[in-house]
């Protein structure tokens, strides 16, 4: 897969060049390339940004620089990903959707944003999607950049060394994930659930997927609300009913 990420702080990326995602970039598996937009400007002070038509706070990033940046590495196969509070919030199954495909482009914006002109164009000259990551304002979009790079790049074949962890991890299967435990079996008087030191794989799983199920209940009742009733057997339908007494908490299936 290939990523551009276009940007007026490259620097702001170097982080990927670490762990798994640098890794993943050193090994070939994810082609991931970072550009200056200021190289797509032809004034002496390299102008990014202009007034808002129509006064306001701030400056507006211009959409000839944009324009000139996305025509370059825009193709009929990209995904364009504009990082903006006001997109649609990035989650699990968005990110599974960007891994799959052959090549994004992410426009970092900053200051007010980028001139609405450019989404409206590339949304009908590509694919694009408005990307946020939640229901805060950072400064631009480099740092969803990031997160969306790292996301996307861990669902790579080969890039997580152990394919189970990523079915094992929480939002993989709508739900979060069940706590884990190391050594020692006791730390500060705080015991390891005997389950997990019984060797006992059929009941280790059980008290897993409770401990998943009773979890997403408590922190993410909303997840829990949105879970395909398909998705649970007759196991997690008494778990399920057990908070439901305990709780107040509402079955998805029923
Ligand atoms: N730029 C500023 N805030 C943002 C957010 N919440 N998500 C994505 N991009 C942003």
């Amino acid at each position: 897969m290939r990523i551009d990420v276009v940007t007026i702080f490259p620097g702001y990326t170097e982080p990927l060049g670490l762990s798994l995602v640098g890794k993943a970039v050193r090994d070939g598996r994810l082609d991931l390339r970072v550009h200056d937009l200021r190289d797509w400007t032809e004034d002496r002070h390299r102008t990014v940004d202009d007034t808002p038509v129509g006064g306001g706070a701030g400056m507006v990033m211009r959409p000839d620089v944009w324009g000139a940046a996305l025509d370059d590495l825009v193709t009929a196969d990209s995904h364009v990903l504009l990082p903006s509070p006001a997109g649609r919030v990035l989650d699990q199954s968005l990110v599974e959707a960007l891994a799959a495909e052959p090549h994004l482009v992410i426009a970092c914006g900053r200051y007010e944003g980028i001139d609405a002109r450019v989404a409206e164009h590339y949304a009908q000259a590509a694919r694009l999607t408005e990307v946020s990551l939640g229901d805060y304002v950072v400064n631009g979009g480099e740092v969803a950049a990031l997160a969306i790079v790292e996301a996307v790049a861990r669902l790579l074949p080969g890039v997580v060394g152990n394919p189970q962890s990523l079915v094992e991890e929480s939002h993989a299967d709508g739900l979060l994930e069940y706590p884990v435990y190391t050594r020692p079996p006791v730390w500060r008087g705080r015991e390891v659930p005997a389950v997990l030191l019984s060797g006992h794989h059929g009941q280790i799983a059980r008290w897993r997927r409770d401990q998943a199920l009773r979890r997403t209940a408590a922190r993410r009742p909303d997840l829990l609300a949105r879970l395909d009733p398909a998705t649970l057997d007759e196991a997690d339908r008494a778990a399920l009913a057990d908070l439901d007494g305990a709780d107040g908490l509402v079955d998805p299936s029923g």
